[in-house]
């Protein structure tokens, strides 16, 4: 894949330290990595940028964006459309 949508929910302001672990365990040289996280409340804040040097340098990092419970299916699907990711 050459897009990867990375989610995790916010713990105590952060993305749980498993999603380091993840970002470590595989190479993600030259992906593209588009992070989102669920929360009570809580927004991305420095989640995002917190788990990127866990992450090879060369990876592209689109901004970070929050999705509470009351998240529809057509406000994630309008969310990558958005994104206007490069893929077909
Ligand atoms: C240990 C722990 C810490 C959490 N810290 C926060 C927090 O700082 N801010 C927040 O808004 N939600 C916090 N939450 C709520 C989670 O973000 C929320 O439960 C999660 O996004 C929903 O996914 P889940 O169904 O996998 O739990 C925390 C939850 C847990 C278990």
């Amino acid at each position: 894949y050459d897009v990867i949508f990375l989610g995790y929910p916010i713990w105590n302001g952060q993305a749980p330290r498993i999603i380091n672990t993840f970002l470590e365990s595989y190479d993600f040289s030259g992906k593209t990595i588009v992070p989102f996280c669920t929360s009570g409340s809580s927004g991305i804040g420095s989640s995002a940028e917190n788990l990127k040097g866990s992450c090879s340098d060369s990876a592209v990092w689109y901004d970070g964006t929050r999705f509470g419970s009351a998240v529809s299916a057509e406000d994630v699907a309008g969310w990558i459309h958005e994104l206007d990711l490069p893929i077909r």
